[in-house]
């Protein structure tokens, strides 16, 4: 399982909690029509729990973010990718939690290690995601999630809801990849998004909860036709606290 316990948690009698999170800011309209694909959508798609926006980080700062998360993941996870989370949703990838990079926890890893923190490039991205957002919300530790060029897939799941908020967002590194958005009760609808190196995405609201979330490996690794490459590709995930 992974840190986050990403999949559908154990049925249980408590009710599921659901976050509402005040609106995104919008995505714009030039972003909508480069990297979103409405075509299959739902007639009652949540398009305002969508925040997509493209370049968010310039490319000096998405392969500086690039290198330093690569060298995160291979320090603490080491050189091995794992086959497969325990529930079967995440395939051939590595991970780990950056409380250094982090607001809120790990605030004795920071002081252990104040060069990481200290980084003025990863600081100010860091506080460009924040200040997108209400100050109100409380941050988890970001996460980082690499999947093998060759192999690694996130399938179709929602984001356990009983271990982070209403919230979850994530910056694309290294390789493009498609993000398939799918209602849980009718998977046959979706609306797919392209995640060039650099974008940073948000969902929330029934997106974050209604919807199923996947990268595919296969043949739907495709935009309005396209194929997309596929190379290395991490991804720094932003989750909220449940509170
Ligand atoms: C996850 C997830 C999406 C991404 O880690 O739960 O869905 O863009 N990640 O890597
Ligand atoms: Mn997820």
């Amino acid at each position: 399982m992974g840190a986050m316990g990403m999949a559908a948690s154990a049925p249980s009698d408590r009710p599921e909690p659901r976050v509402a999170v005040s609106p995104l800011v919008a995505t714009i309209d030039s972003a909508l029509a480069e990297c979103v694909d409405l075509s299959r959508a739902p007639a009652d798609f949540p398009l305002s729990d969508l925040l997509v926006i493209p370049r968010f980080l310039s490319a000096s700062e998405q392969s500086h973010l690039f290198s330093a998360a690569s060298a995160k993941i291979r320090r603490i996870a080491g050189r091995k990718y794992e086959e497969g989370h325990l529930d079967k949703v995440i395939f051939n990838y590595r991970e780990c939690t950056i409380s250094s990079w982090g607001m809120g926890l790990g605030r004795d890893l920071v002081a252990k290690h104040p060069m990481e923190s200290e980084d003025p490039v990863i600081s100010d991205i860091l506080k460009r995601v924040y200040a997108l957002f209400p100050s109100s919300i409380k941050w988890l530790a970001p996460h980082l999630l690499e999947l093998r060029e060759s192999d690694g897939e996130i399938r179709a799941h929602v984001d356990n809801v009983r271990t982070s908020g209403g919230l979850v967002c994530g910056i694309c590194l290294g390789s493009p990849a498609v993000s398939i958005f799918r209602p849980v009760n009718n998977p046959k609808e979706f609306v797919k998004v392209l995640l060039e190196p650099g974008t940073f995405y948000a969902q929330t609201g029934r997106l974050r909860y209604d919807y199923t979330h996947e990268i595919p490996g296969g043949t739907e690794r495709e935009f309005k036709g396209q194929p997309v490459a596929r190379d290395r590709r991490i991804s720094v995930m932003f989750r909220d606290e449940l509170v």
